[in-house]
């Protein structure tokens, strides 16, 4: 199931490319927690109604560049990251798992601005950010099972060799 990498560990990113996808990872969740708190505890009484706090529209506007960022951030991941893990069958649950919460994410956010009425956008909008909260949780757990496998080949073939 695990095999080592017969051309070197290609499947581990580096610092920049970590950076990226951990640095636009933070600014989805960030922007979203705000957006999501602004807006269910922060909301002012007006004269027609409750009326949305003034910060509330730019945490939407970080949140869509951040997303866009996002979309081509993670899609680098494709060609080396994915297909070499892929095919030496590293990680690869908490891998589909992690690409599934992605596409998930995608495919409300898209909703999101294309499509939904009143009953149907708030129903949407959870659904959305409640799978954005548990995002940091499944990569956390993604990164750390990652390295875990690849040390325990390493570890292998260090034996092996010895
Ligand atoms: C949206 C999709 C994905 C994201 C954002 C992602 C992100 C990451 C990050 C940030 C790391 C830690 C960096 C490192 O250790 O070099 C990592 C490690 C890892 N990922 Fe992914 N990954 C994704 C999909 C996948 C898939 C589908 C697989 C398997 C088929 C996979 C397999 C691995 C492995 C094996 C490691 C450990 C690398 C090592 O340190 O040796 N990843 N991933
Ligand atoms: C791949 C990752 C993600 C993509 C592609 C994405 C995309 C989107 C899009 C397109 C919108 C609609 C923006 C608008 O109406 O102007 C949106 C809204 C939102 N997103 Fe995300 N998002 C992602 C991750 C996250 C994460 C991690 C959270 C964490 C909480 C989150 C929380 C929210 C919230 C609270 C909204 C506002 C919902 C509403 O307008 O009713 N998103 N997202």
């Amino acid at each position: 199931m695990n095999r080592p990498s017969p051309r070197g560990d290609t499947v581990r990113l580096g610092p920049w490319h970590q950076g990226f996808v951990y640095g636009v990872t933070a600014a989805l969740v960030v922007s979203g927690i705000a957006w999501v708190v602004l807006h269910y505890f922060f909301a002012r009484p007006g004269e027609y109604g409750p009326t949305i706090h003034p910060a509330e529209p730019w945490m939407l506007k970080l949140h869509g560049a951040a997303a866009m960022a996002g979309l081509i951030i993670y899609g680098s991941l494709l060609p080396v990251h994915i297909r070499r893990a892929w095919a030496i069958r590293r990680n690869i649950f908490l891998g589909i798992g992690l690409v599934l919460f992605m596409l998930a994410l995608t495919v409300t956010g898209y909703l999101l601005y294309y499509a939904g009425d009143e009953e149907t956008r708030p129903v949407i909008s959870a659904v959305h950010w409640i799978i954005g909260l548990v995002v940091p949780a499944v990569l956390i757990w993604h990164v750390l099972s990652g390295r875990a496998q690849t040390r325990a080949v390493q570890k292998q073939a260090l034996e092996t060799h010895a």
